[in-house]
């Protein structure tokens, strides 16, 4: 374990909840690094279920210490809700959530923009949570974001909102349409989260030093997906920022030689919620079904998600990028009644067989799936926990998922539960 990273190779809701959940309790201690209230990740306890957005996955084991690092956007209203509704459940994080004083602060102009901005693009929208999560980091690109650090002094915060409203009023007034957001809506909601704030800002970078010094073990946790990156995603239809391992390191400040693992996560099948293409996406009839059995409606949003069979082109491109190091297959139970399972191991393009993910969206919007049939194993797997438990159809499935991404297998998730998870090396 001793330094991991956890990345999703698909277009998140992977699982990497439970994933992260797992593994922090092998762990001391769980980063966030990028990303924002975006996420949702869904972890189950007992009879208790648990979406976190901001709060690193971590929590639900005593005794680990949080940190929310600099490269991830932090929306105080969301980390306080989220805080406080974990202590009313009895997972106090008094003392060990630290929140980079570095991070990027998303504000309630953010969250509008994210609004106005989507409703501005009409058809050709990206389809986004509506988190302000691109606003907030192409204000920190365009050197005028607001950092937590900036929040433990009133009169630099105060001072940096006012300048920025300038422009952002002007905008929302003449370019959106939009009633901008006014100066005493945002003092008002700082002087609401401050003090339950100010406690948590720190300098994470020398804490995250010394902790690998000492030998500690550290989970980085990723949000989103490989194919929702910035740069190695679909663009446009994106996040706006790194969720593959390179933004492990930005948005941590942990040093490349210090990470020695990486467990990119994938479920058995696919899914994307938003806009954006979706080469294995299934028709409607059957989309409408493995959406059902999959419980695949958004943690944060409640928004669907389309559904598709495994891509092994995409993930094949999520493992250059990261280099995991282990697979970990989510959902296997999920496919337990199909009779028969499709991998997508090409498409076609023209004519053309790609075996790469191109980069061009007007390519991926135009490619067709050349699928591998796998015979479905027609049995429940939700009671293995060790690999000779499953059927020997879904061992074929995991081994070819596996050799045609080139990363062993090492953790298969059949079900939401902590102990419904099977470690292993195939
Ligand atoms: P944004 O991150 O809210 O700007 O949304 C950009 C795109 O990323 C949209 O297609 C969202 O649906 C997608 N997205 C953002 N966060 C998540 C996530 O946690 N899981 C899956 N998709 C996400």
């Amino acid at each position: 374990m001793p330094v991991t990273v956890v990345v999703g190779t698909q277009w998140g809701d992977e699982g990497k909840g439970k994933v992260i959940d797992l593994l922090a309790g092998e762990a001391d201690w769980v980063v966030r690094y990028q990303g924002g209230g975006n996420a949702g990740h869904t972890v189950k306890v007992g009879d208790r279920q648990y979406v976190l957005h901001l709060v690193p996955s971590g929590v639900l084991h005593d005794g680990k210490t949080c940190v929310i690092g600099n490269g991830v956007v932090v929306d105080p209203e969301v980390l306080v809700e989220e805080v406080d509704d974990l202590a009313s459940k009895g997972r106090s994080l008094d003392g060990r959530l630290f929140v980079s004083d570095l991070a990027h602060v998303t504000l309630p102009y953010h969250r509008r923009m994210d609004e106005a901005h989507e409703a501005k693009r009409g058809a050709g929208k990206i389809g986004t949570t509506h988190r302000g999560i691109g606003p907030t980091y192409a204000d920190k690109f365009g050197r005028v974001g607001i950092r937590m650090g900036d929040l433990l002094d009133p009169d630099v915060f105060l001072r940096k909102v006012r300048r920025n409203l300038e422009e952002k009023d002007y905008l929302f007034r003449n370019f959106y349409n939009v009633e901008p957001v006014t100066i005493g809506e945002i003092e008002a909601s700082y002087r609401k989260y401050m003090p339950r704030l100010g406690p948590m800002i720190a300098d994470t970078v020398p804490m995250l030093r010394d902790a690998v010094a000492q030998g500690r073990r550290v989970l980085l946790e990723g949000a989103q997906g490989t194919l929702l990156d910035v740069d190695f995603g679909t663009y446009p239809y994106v996040t706006a920022s790194n969720p593959t391992v390179g933004g492990a390191l930005t948005g941590s400040g942990l040093p490349a030689m210090a990470v020695t693992g990486c467990v990119g996560v994938a479920k058995a099948y696919t899914t994307r919620v938003g806009a954006g293409p979706l080469p294995t996406a299934l028709p409607d009839e059957e989309d409408e079904k493995l959406r059902v059995l999959g419980r695949e409606y958004g943690a944060t949003t409640g928004r669907a998600r389309r559904t598709g069979w495994f891509d092994a082109v995409a993930v094949r491109r999520a493992v250059a990028v990261n280099g995991p190091t282990d697979l970990a297959v989510t959902k296997l139970d999920i496919l337990d009644t199909m009779d028969r399972i499709q991998v997508c191991v090409a498409y076609e393009y023209k004519g053309r067989k790609l075996v790469e993910f191109p980069n061009s969206i007007e390519v991926v919007e135009n490619v067709k799936p050349v699928y591998r049939e796998f015979p479905g194993w027609k049995q429940p797997t939700t009671g293995a926990r060790r690999w000779d438990d499953l059927p020997g159809r879904a061992k074929e499935y995991l081994e070819g998922l596996s050799g045609l991404v080139g990363v062993p297998v090492t953790i298969v998730s059949v079900g939401p539960e902590r102990n419904e998870t099977i470690r292993v090396r195939v």
